[in-house]
Formats: C-alpha cells, sequence, structure tokens
C-alpha cells in the first residue's frame, strides 16, 4: 500500500481527529453493524435500536444488547485502537470521535474520546433519568428495572430517532471546525449526523483520510482513501511516520 500520499497531510499537523466506526472493532472480533453477522434473530439494528422497538418489546431490546455486552465483555482492543491512543502522544491535539458503544477506545487508554453514540456498559432510568454504570454481564433479570422506582432501565445509548447528547455535538463541532486532518476510520457512513462530519472538514479546507477494506459513498470525495483493515493500516502509517523526520 503506497502510504506516500499521507506524508506530507500528516508531518508538522498539529491537530489531528478520528471519526472511527463499527469497523475498526471488527478485528477485535465485534461484528460490524451492515456486515455479514448484522443480522440479529432476523432482525437489523434500525428495528432494534429505536425507542418505538424498546416501547414494543423492552426485553428482545435488552436480549440484543446483552448479547453484544456478553460478546464486547470478551473482545481486547486491537492494533488499530491502540495506535489512536499512541497518537494523542505524537500530535500536539488529538481526538477519537466515536459511534462506538463498546468502550475499546478507552480500553486502549485513549482519553480524548467522544462516544456520540453512548455507552453499552452504562443504563439509564426511564422515569429518573439516572444514568448507572453496570458492568455485570449478562444482567441476571431481562428486562432490569430501577430498584429505586421501580421503572425500565434502558441502555445509555443514541437510538435511531434520537438527538445526540448537546455535550458531545458541541465538542465535535469544536473538533471538527479546527483540525487540521481527520481520519475516518470503519464507518459506512450511513449513519446521521457522523455521515456528514467528513463534509465539514473537506468544505473548509481540510483534509480527510479514509480507512475502510470497502468502497463507501465518502470515498469519492476523501483527500486520500486507504483500502484496508484499520488494524493492518493505523499501525502501517505510525511506521511510516516513524521513518520520516518530524
Ligand atoms: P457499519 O456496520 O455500518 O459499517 C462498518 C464499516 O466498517 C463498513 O464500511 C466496513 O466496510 C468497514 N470495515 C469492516 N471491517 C473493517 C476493518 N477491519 N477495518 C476498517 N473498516 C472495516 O458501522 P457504522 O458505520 O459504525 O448506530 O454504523 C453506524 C451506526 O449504525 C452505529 O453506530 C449504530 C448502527 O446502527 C446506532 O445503533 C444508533
Amino acid at each position: 500500500m503506497d502510504l506516500s500520499p499521507l506524508l506530507p497531510l500528516l508531518h508538522r499537523t498539529a491537530r489531528v481527529a478520528a471519526l472511527t466506526g463499527a469497523g475498526i472493532s471488527a478485528e477485535s472480533g465485534i461484528p460490524t453493524f451492515r456486515g455479514p453477522e448484522g443480522y440479529w434473530k432476523n432482525h437489523r439494528p434500525e428495528e432494534l435500536a429505536t425507542p418505538q422497538a424498546f416501547q414494543r418489546d423492552p426485553r428482545l431490546v435488552w436480549e440484543w444488547y446483552d448479547m453484544r455486552r456478553t460478546r464486547i465483555a470478551a473482545c481486547a482492543p486491537n492494533a488499530g485502537h491502540a495506535t489512536l491512543a499512541r497518537w494523542e502522544g505524537r500530535f500536539a491535539d488529538f481526538a477519537v470521535i466515536t459511534q462506538n458503544v463498546d468502550g475499546l477506545h478507552q480500553r486502549a487508554g485513549s482519553r480524548r474520546v467522544i462516544p456520540i453514540h453512548g455507552h453499552i456498559w452504562e443504563m439509564r432510568c426511564t422515569r429518573e433519568e439516572t444514568t448507572i454504570l453496570d458492568y455485570t454481564t449478562p444482567l441476571p433479570n431481562l428486562p432490569p428495572h430501577c430498584p429505586a422506582c421501580g421503572a425500565l432501565y434502558r441502555p445509555a445509548v443514541v437510538w435511531f430517532g434520537e438527538a445526540l447528547p448537546m455535550e458531545a455535538l458541541a465538542e465535535c463541532g469544536r473538533i471538527l471546525d479546527t483540525c487540521d486532518v481527520l481520519l475516518v476510520i470503519g464507518t459506512s457512513g450511513q449513519v446521521h449526523p457522523a455521515s456528514t462530519f467528513p463534509y465539514t472538514v473537506l468544505e473548509r479546507g481540510g483534509a480527510v483520510i479514509e480507512i475502510n477494506p470497502t468502497e463507501t459513498p465518502l470515498s469519492a470525495d476523501a483527500t486520500v482513501s486507504l483500502r484496508g483493515p484499520a488494524a493492518v493500516v493505523l499501525p502501517a502509517i505510525e511506521r511510516e511516520l516513524h521513518r520520516e523526520p518530524s
């Protein structure tokens, strides 16, 4: 893979950000949403990750999250997550905006992570809005209820049709308005508003580097589009940067 077009973009660059999706966790063993294992019991994610599905059948939705939690608990961050964690030390300003709820960036050591779709390891009382961290997996009784008021708990994630947390959106705005380079890693670019983030950067003259084994709607517009798995391409970029004088 020819990484030479990247070097002028990343050398002496202070402000770099990454936008990640399910693909960065694929090599940790977590299936992507729109890949071959994206369906669960014949349901697509768009049919389960909605307030309507939860209202209709909270047990079914919780079973899906519980299956995912169990699977994620058995997985570890991969070389892609680890490379991004190290880049906090390489670039003066480095942040990860992630659509993933798996917590693998944080486990790999990234400290500046904006998880725009929430956390699979947290749940929230649907009445009192109190959020609790929950590391128990699998949960003993599904669906779980708030011990204080008896209302249902829901996963503390953002569902289709729900607004992103204001604070996270504001932080993303600040990053996208100032970064020199945005790396777009392992996302199909089909879910709003993350799908618009690369265009915010491109429109004000910033560079966008896409890393994905398959073509996406962004590929034609990206400054550089690299075909390959994140756990291979990110360490390869890092090696290339080390070889060049910084
Ligand atoms: P998708 O499943 O839509 O897309 C995953 C992308 O990762 C695809 O473009 C794959 O080609 C790519 N990919 C696969 N293996 C890879 C690898 N080893 N390295 C790099 N890329 C790889 O996942 P997202 O784009 O993250 O939202 O999906 C966005 C949102 O839709 C999710 O956050 C979730 C989902 O439904 C909610 O639940 C609200």
